[in-house]
């Protein structure tokens, strides 16, 4: 089992500690074709439904139990909207989640509500996410409330000076406002109020975007070490990613609502494999001048197309260096294991890991963001000038 040495004490709040997954090495959640599609409305009369927005669209993975998942892709791929379905904070369309062996898309009412004390989730922008008008102590009880967990005042409060420790802030913070603390003291108080749940996995969505640099490595050491404290279990969304990875041991880069490429995170950073993660690997600049200088950059064509009306067969194909007639635009690839470990949802990534396919010029396209239009299809699309 896990080592539980967090500040919270379960016994004495009546919680059980983290369930049988929490041996390390045990996936704690998977995700097995998870789908949210949100649903676009029109007309006065009657709520017709006239498309979806496929922000989600058939993701699977896992995380093992005190282990970082990171996250990463472009704004709008669906990053938070899968966050938030394994959550249940929206309600996935299909697929399964099972979470220390429960199916949770199946538990309602308590069962629904215990399982989510387990889950916990860090936002990006801490100030809008804590209520100016609650105090800190305010904050942290009301989750415990929420989960009958506040009874015992002693108890409660010993709790509340406890996490606050654990995050690196006094016990005076207690009586304050979010307002009165810096953005990555705010951050803090965001830790808190879900670790004060004593939870198992925490699902940070973009918990460093809107700090400092300097602030961010501090906030994402904290997260490493209540991780080495508690056997927690991450999933950290970024759209950076720099900022996955030193922190994740696995890291998943999605497009258009799809998983492309999973690996650890030597594997992935040391040789990308799908076109896409290589394109954001090109990017990111090398602190060596010799190698920055020498090294391919590969800029993508067009923007991403809509999540509306995304297009057929590789959702990528329409910005690929490497897409091949006709079966990148006819046939979508599964997210498969193409060397140890390492997953990748492209038809060529053997040849294009061996040099057999070479990169092409592509033709960029930009999508009317009010039509959601797929590349390829000339009504809807408009020329790059
Ligand atoms: N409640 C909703 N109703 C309709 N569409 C939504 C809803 N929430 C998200 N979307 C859409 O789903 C797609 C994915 O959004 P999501 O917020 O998950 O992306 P993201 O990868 O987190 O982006 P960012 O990096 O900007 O946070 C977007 O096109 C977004 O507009
Ligand atoms: S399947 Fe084709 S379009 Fe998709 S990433 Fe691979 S080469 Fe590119
Ligand atoms: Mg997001």
């Amino acid at each position: 089992m896990t080592e539980r040495t967090g500040t919270t004490d379960g016994a004495a709040t009546g919680q059980a500690g983290a369930g049988d997954a929490a041996e390390q090495g045990r996936p704690l959640i998977e995700l097995r074709d998870v789908k949210v599609h949100f649903p676009i409305k029109s007309g006065l009369l009657f709520d017709r439904t006239v498309g979806y927005v496929y922000a989600v669209d058939g993701v699977s993975l896992s995380i093992n139990a005190g282990e970082t998942y990171g996250l990463v892709g472009e704004s709008g791929c669906g990053k938070s909207t899968l966050g938030r379905g394994l959550l249940r904070l929206v309600e996935p369309t299909d697929g399964e989640i099972v979470f220390d062996g429960t199916d949770v898309r199946a538990l309602k009412g308590e069962a629904m509500r215990k399982a989510r004390r387990r889950m916990q989730m860090i936002f990006q922008d801490p100030l809008s996410s804590l209520d100016p008008r609650q105090s800190v102590e305010s904050l942290l009880v009301e989750g415990l409330k929420a989960h009958g967990l506040a009874d015992d005042k002693e108890a409660t409060s010993r709790r509340l000076r406890d996490t606050l420790q654990a995050v690196g802030l006094p016990a005076s913070a207690l009586s304050r406002y979010p307002h009165e603390f810096s953005g990555g003291q705010r951050q803090r108080i965001g830790i808190a109020r879900a670790l004060v749940l004593d939870p198992d996995l925490i699902v940070a969505d973009e918990p460093v975007s809107a700090l400092d640099v300097s602030i961010q490595a501090q906030v994402l050491n904290l997260l490493e070490d209540l991780q080495n404290e508690r056997g927690l279990t991450y999933l950290i969304i970024a759209h950076d990613l720099a900022v996955v990875r030193h922190i994740a041991d696995t890291v998943g880069v999605m497009y258009l609502g799809g998983l492309v490429e999973e690996a650890s995170s030597d594997d992935l950073y040391r040789e990308p494999m799908h076109p896409y993660t290589k394109a954001l690997m090109s990017a990111v600049p090398v602190p060596d001048p010799l190698v920055e200088d020498r090294r391919e950059r590969i800029l993508l064509a067009g923007d991403l197309p809509s999540p509306t009306n995304p297009p057929a067969g590789c959702r990528f194909h329409t910005r690929c260096p490497w897409a091949q007639p006709t079966r990148c635009a006819d046939e979508r690839p599964a997210l498969r294991e193409v060397v140890g470990g390492h997953r990748v949802a492209c038809h060529f990534a053997e040849d294009i890991a061996a040099g057999r396919l070479r990169p092409h010029e592509v033709e960029p396209e930009l999508v009317r963001p009010d039509e959601g239009g797929t590349p390829g299809d000339p009504g809807e699309l408009i020329p790059t000038p």
